[in-house]
């Protein structure tokens, strides 16, 4: 993990590292507003911690020096360009934020001068790491596939809380709770409960300014509540209707299918079988539209993504288990997903063949034009309907579904070029289709 003894973002232990500076920033930006709001008299364990954040972030500027970053594909390991990089963005907010005013305000402070006091809002600088937390979680969001809108809605609910948090403490140094003479953590509790009532626009006036500061201070938390409530309402809707996008995509098109059978008037019966075939497209994840997402992508990401949606279908297929590279390649761009409900013919016997199928999940039955006799039964990882496009001849036999089954199609064109470019895999072909033609031959 490392190269050129710089830091890829990938790294484990970089990770466990990024998840420490955030613990402790979230710590920093809850107890600090804290202290300035109570003053209470700092003892040695809140010193320590401070001197060991400030240790901390400063050896987080130094990792920083030393972190590989991505560009296009690759990752940029000159320490020359990782340092411009970041002398350039965050090294600053960094800087600022390991400051330790703590050592010098702490001690100023603590004299008794009234006018210092202002001077101690400096220790509010570790706050400014906040700002740096999503880079950290940018390289989660791309190593780890999370959901971007849950990843999302964690964030929102950790701002707002903080916020209100922060509204409150705010609260407090402006004069806090008047009448009221509580334990610190009662007089806390009335300040958020304030603050949240404010917030979201409810405003009871059990609690209600008492100085001119706090009248302008309310007023301020007023309108940006008014602002934040349309800003909460309008992402959790946006949330929840994203957290699962495909889902939801789904459950709209279930929607439309059931209101136009409705419209027009179809049997019960009927509209449960519909019903069915789209649960079954849903359940083998062949209902999203595969075709509509990979045109969109370019050429050699496009393959692989083919090839990882695939995979199913290549594990269980022995020609393409075993096939090359190139030939998997080939074919998998070429297939088409389609799904067949039970009792389908999806060949008819004496039609001329366009196409041929590769089992993915389920049963066809190779049957007789009277579909009395059933020659094969052919299971998935196999395929039917070679001999038309190989012999270029009519349609041997009727080919039905047995249950739902996946299929994927390979056009006779595809088919063709794919023989053309790939000798060992048209002689497998040729194989298979004499062995056939042998029994069909017999039939006759
Ligand atoms: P085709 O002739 O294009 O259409 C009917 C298909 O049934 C045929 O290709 C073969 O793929 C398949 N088929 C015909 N006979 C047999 C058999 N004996 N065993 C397995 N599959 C067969």
């Amino acid at each position: 993990m490392l190269k050129n003894r710089v830091i890829l973002p990938e790294n484990r232990y970089k990770e466990i590292w990024d998840i420490y500076i955030i613990l402790i920033t979230l710590f920093t930006a809850i107890e600090v507003p804290l202290r300035l709001a109570f003053s209470y008299t700092t003892g040695t364990s809140i010193f320590q911690i401070e001197v060991l954040i400030s240790i901390s972030f400063a050896f987080d500027i130094i990792m920083n020096f030393h972190m590989a970053y991505k560009s296009g594909t690759g990752y940029i390991t000159s320490k020359s360009k990782i340092a411009s990089r970041y002398l350039r963005g965050w090294f600053t907010m960094d800087l600022l934020a390991t400051i330790p005013f703590f050592l010098f305000t702490g001690v100023l402070a603590a004299e008794g001068a009234h006018s210092l006091r202002i001077l101690r809002l400096f220790q509010l600088n570790r706050i400014i790491k906040l700002l740096g937390i999503a880079r950290f979680t940018k390289n989660w969001e791309r190593h780890h596939s999370l959901n971007p809108s849950m990843y999302r809605l964690i964030f929102f609910i950790i701002f707002i809380s903080l916020a209100a948090h922060w509204i409150a403490c705010g609260w407090m140094l402006l004069g806090g709770v008047s009448d009221f003479s509580g334990t610190l953590f009662e007089t806390y509790t009335w300040a958020l409960y304030w603050a949240i009532t404010t917030l979201t626009t409810v405003g009871y006036g059990d609690v209600t300014p008492t100085t001119v500061g706090q009248q302008y201070y309310t007023m301020m938390v007023m309108i940006a509540g008014v602002g934040t409530y349309g800003y909460v309402i309008g992402n959790v809707a946006s949330f929840l209707a994203n957290m699962d996008l495909v889902k939801a995509g789904y459950r709209k098109k279930m929607e439309e299918i059931t209101a136009f059978l409705n419209y027009r008037s179809v049997p019960p019966e009927l509209q449960q079988r519909v019903h069915e075939y789209y649960e079954h497209l849903w359940e083998s994840r062949l209902g999203h539209d595969e075709e509509s997402v990979l045109n969109d992508i370019p050429n050699p990401l496009k393959t692989d993504l083919a090839l990882y949606m695939r995979q199913d279908l290549i594990k269980k297929v022995p020609f393409f288990a075993e096939g090359s590279e190139s030939l998997l390649r080939d074919l998998v761009m070429a297939l088409r997903p389609r799904v067949y409900l039970p009792g389908a013919y999806i060949i008819r016997k004496g039609d001329m063949g366009t196409c041929m199928y590769i089992i993915s999940t389920g049963t066809v039955e190779v049957v007789s034009e009277d579909e009395k006799k059933i020659y094969a039964t052919l299971n998935e990882g196999t395929f039917v309907g070679e001999m038309a496009l190989v012999l270029e001849q009519p349609r041997t036999a009727n080919v039905r579904t047995r249950e739902y089954c996946d299929l994927y199609i390979l056009e006779k064109e595809d088919f063709d070029d794919v023989l053309k470019n790939h000798p060992s895999f048209a002689k497998f072909i040729r194989k298979v289709t004499n062995e056939r033609l042998k029994e069909y031959k017999k039939r006759h």
